[in-house]
C-alpha cells in the first residue's frame, strides 16, 4: 500500500485520476468499510483542500457521522433533511452551488458554501452518503460529480 498521497501537478481532472488510482489502492486490500472511508475522506481532502469531507453512514433510518476530515460536524441527519439527506431520499447525487439557496441545508459550519452529496450505493441500498464542503461558492461541477460517483463505488463493492 502507498504511504504517501501524491498529488497531480494540473487540473481537476489530473488530479482526480491520479488521486481515484491511489484510492483504487488503498482500498482493495481492505474490506472494512468504516477504515476505507477514513482513508478516502483523507485523501480527497489532502488533494484538493477542501472545507470539509467526510461520510455519513444509514444506521437505523438516520445519517449517523462517520469518518471525516475538517472541523467538527452535526452527527446526525433526519431522511429528507438538508442536502445530505435529500441526496438519501431523492437517491442521487446533489450539487449545490450556493449553499444559502438550498432551502434546509443543514449549516454545520458558516464557512461552508457550496456542497456535493454523493450517495453510496452497496447493492440494491443507499449505505451511506459522501459529503464535501468548499468554502468558496460554486466549487462542483460535472468532473466532480463523475469521479466523486466512481469513488463511491469502491467505497460500496
Ligand atoms: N450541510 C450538510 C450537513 C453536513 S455538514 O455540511 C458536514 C447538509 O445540509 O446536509
Amino acid at each position: 500500500m502507498a504511504e504517501t498521497l501524491i498529488i497531480a501537478e494540473g487540473d481537476k481532472q489530473q488530479k482526480y485520476e491520479l488521486l481515484y488510482r491511489q484510492i483504487e489502492a488503498v482500498v482493495s486490500g481492505e474490506k472494512d468499510t468504516i477504515a476505507n472511508m477514513a482513508n478516502i475522506a483523507t485523501m480527497i481532502h489532502s488533494t484538493f483542500g477542501f472545507w470539509w469531507t467526510g461520510f455519513y453512514r444509514v444506521i437505523d433510518n438516520e445519517l449517523v457521522l462517520g469518518p471525516f476530515q475538517g472541523p467538527v460536524a452535526c452527527t446526525r441527519i433526519e431522511r429528507g433533511k438538508g442536502v445530505c439527506g435529500t441526496s438519501w431520499s431523492e437517491q442521487r447525487t446533489i450539487i449545490v452551488d450556493d449553499v444559502d439557496a438550498f432551502p434546509g441545508h443543514i449549516a454545520c459550519s458558516s464557512e461552508s458554501r457550496s456542497e456535493i452529496v454523493v450517495p453510496i450505493w452497496r447493492n440494491e441500498n443507499i449505505i451511506a452518503v459522501l459529503d464535501i464542503d468548499s468554502s468558496t461558492l460554486a466549487t462542483f461541477d460535472s468532473t466532480d460529480q463523475e469521479w466523486l460517483e466512481r469513488i463511491a463505488r469502491l467505497v460500496g463493492r
